[in-house]
């Protein structure tokens, strides 16, 4: 039995990659696993209301709003992530569907809302899926829900859930799978317990190379094997570090994935610079303050200038600082976003 109309409001977060995913195969599947913090501020709310057709109609029917208005130019998008989805939701044709989207960060500011904002109206279709098929367990939910998402943009099946999470099958993750992100079935040390990540914001300017292309970059690439295999070892070490909490091991891993993300894209044809002069003072900066005090303040980077200042919950203060009188001055107009590690797509 169907449901004449309704209103579901879900949120999502977005997430950042420790081992990073770059490169995919058909359809949206990766080409290597990768494990993410899930974040808590950076975040989507979408309401989804809903209103049954007297027929099923030929075409997905919705209306869009993006902070209040209407945003033809979002559209697309969501078409083709309703092509993509509607034989796993038999629903969706049946329904005319008001989507209003929001985020608490702000709009090009060089972070990415793809993974929040896919995550989140995935889980809203979720919840509607539920008062359909009422008997669908919490676990299967979430697993769908993830595999949604995937569906929409790959990094945001690992927003689903959190804190940690990993997409893409790994012999050393049990459960893993290239369909969905699943969390790090092991105990996390406690030493990344309430892990911050600070964004500074470099540059908000349009990203020169989307995903999709950069992705796309990666069939062909010179080192795409390498990197492949690169990033699986690296999935290991990152699992035995975030169960013995071994830090150091952890700034080494998590910084060498940010450069060698970017390093496919400076020896990939066409060849790209995503970051910016002043991404490369913060991380000078970083390494200084690092050697200087002890501290373990990390960074890794997204697929743009953007940097995220990594680091345990103990030393917030001192970061803090650090970052206040030292690194805010390389950011565009002052901006920089607080964040810490999150726990998944919530209904509101
Ligand atoms: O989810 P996509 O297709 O937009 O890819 C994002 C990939 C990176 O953010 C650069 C890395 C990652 O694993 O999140």
């Amino acid at each position: 039995e169907l449901p004449e109309e309704g209103t579901i409001s879900c949120t999502s977060p977005s997430n950042i990659a420790l081992v990073k995913y770059w490169g995919k195969r058909p359809v949206q599947l990766p080409e290597n696993a990768s494990i993410s913090f899930t974040l808590d501020h950076c975040k989507t709310t979408t309401t989804l209301r809903y209103k049954k057709l007297d027929s099923a109609s030929e075409y997905f029917d919705f209306d869009l709003f993006f902070e209040g208005k209407p945003k033809p130019d979002f559209k697309p998008k969501i078409q083709n992530f309703f092509d993509r989805i509607q034989k796993y939701l038999l629903f969706l044709k049946e329904y005319k569907f008001t989507i209003e989207t929001s985020n608490t960060f702000p709009h090009s500011s060089g972070i990415a809302s793809s993974a929040s904002g896919m995550s989140a109206l995935a889980y809203c279709l979720m919840q509607l899926e539920k008062k359909i098929n009422p008997d669908i367990s919490e676990a299967e939910l979430l697993q769908k829900a993830s595999f949604l998402s995937r569906l929409g943009s790959g990094s945001a099946c690992r927003s689903i859930e959190g804190p940690v999470t990993v997409w893409g099958k790994h012999n050393d993750i049990e459960g893993s799978s290239d369909a969905f992100a699943v969390p790090f079935p092991y105990t996390v040390h406690q030493n990344f317990d309430t892990y911050q990540d600070t964004i500074l914001l470099i540059d908000k300017g349009e990203k020169q190379v989307s995903s999709t292309v950069g992705h796309d970059l990666m069939h062909g690439h010179p080192f795409a094997t390498k990197r492949f295999e690169q990033a699986s070892g690296n999935i290991s070490k990152l699992k035995e570090i975030l169960i013995s909490g071994d830090i150091d091991t952890f700034i080494e891993v998590v910084e060498s994935e940010a450069f060698t993300l970017h390093a496919m894209m400076m020896t990939s044809l066409p060849y790209f610079i995503l970051m910016k002069p002043n991404t490369l003072s913060v991380i000078q900066k970083i390494w200084e303050y690092r050697k200087t005090t002890g501290s373990k303040v990390c960074f890794t980077l997204d697929a743009g200038a953007n940097v995220h200042v990594l680091y345990p919950n103990s030393e917030k203060n001192e970061v803090l600082d650090f970052i206040t009188s030292e690194l805010v001055a390389y950011c565009q107009n002052g901006q920089y976003i607080c964040d810490k590690i999150g726990w998944g797509a919530k209904i509101v």
